[in-house]
């Protein structure tokens, strides 16, 4: 160790381990103070300085913007008539039946015969067989039973053609379906009443 290396060494001793009194670089140095001068201007940001409006305005336009790409679907813009007109719109139901592969399939199957969720195409409905009962258990979802609510997550159109799709594979008979959940849809039947009739001809 050169007599210079023991000038620089520091007196202290930690479990053995000694430093150099070594100075920061000035470009180091500057570079840190400048940091801090910078300071000022992202805690204040007053008048919106160089630095944009503010956190807090960045923060309402940030949730403006999320608002308007995620509206509050409040219910049904449709009435049943006009759904089952859209379940027998083939282009609607397509796009309802490739949102239904992409997005529900996990647990009510590809043909909708159910699987953790219920068979979606028999007479029988926990929530109500009418075109907007539909919509509605979709757009809001059964939180405590594992349905996801879709309106949060999806567009309203987005809701309205999976609304259309799920009435056009009504009484479709898939294969090995899960057993029947809730009450059957008849058409006397107040609490549940059963999609019209003329869904189950209009595939
Ligand atoms: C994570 C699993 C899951 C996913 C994904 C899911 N569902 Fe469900 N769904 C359920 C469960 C569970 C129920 C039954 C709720 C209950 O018991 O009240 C249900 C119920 C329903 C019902 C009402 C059935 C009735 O008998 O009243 C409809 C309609 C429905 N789902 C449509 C959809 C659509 C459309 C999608 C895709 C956008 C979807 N589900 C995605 C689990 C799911």
């Amino acid at each position: 160790m050169a007599d210079n290396d023991k000038e620089r060494l520091l007196d202290h001793s930690y479990d053995g381990i000694q430093e150099y009194d070594n100075p920061l670089p000035t470009w180091w140095k500057l570079i840190f103070y400048a940091t801090i001068l910078v300071v000022p201007l992202y805690m204040w940001d007053p008048l919106g300085i160089g630095l944009g409006p503010g956190r807090e305005v960045a923060y309402q336009q940030d949730l403006a913007a999320f608002a308007a790409a995620h509206p509050q679907n409040t219910g049904p813009t449709l009435n049943d008539e006009q759904f089952v007109a859209l379940s027998k719109d083939s282009a609607k139901v397509g796009e309802g039946k490739a949102l239904f592969t992409t997005t529900c399939v996990a647990c009510h199957r590809p043909d909708g015969g159910g699987l953790i969720g219920p068979n979606l195409t028999d007479d029988f409905w926990i929530h109500g067989g009418k075109p907007t009962d539909i919509h509605k258990t979709i757009n809001e979802g059964v939180l405590a039973k594992g349905m996801p609510n879709w309106g949060k997550m999806l567009k309203p159109e987005q809701v309205d053609v999976l609304t259309a799709f799920v009435i056009s594979i009504h009484g479709s008979n898939p294969v090995n379906p899960k057993a029947p959940d809730g009450v059957q849809a008849t058409p006397d039947s107040a609490t549940a009443p059963v999609v019209p009739a003329a869904v189950k001809k209009g595939k």
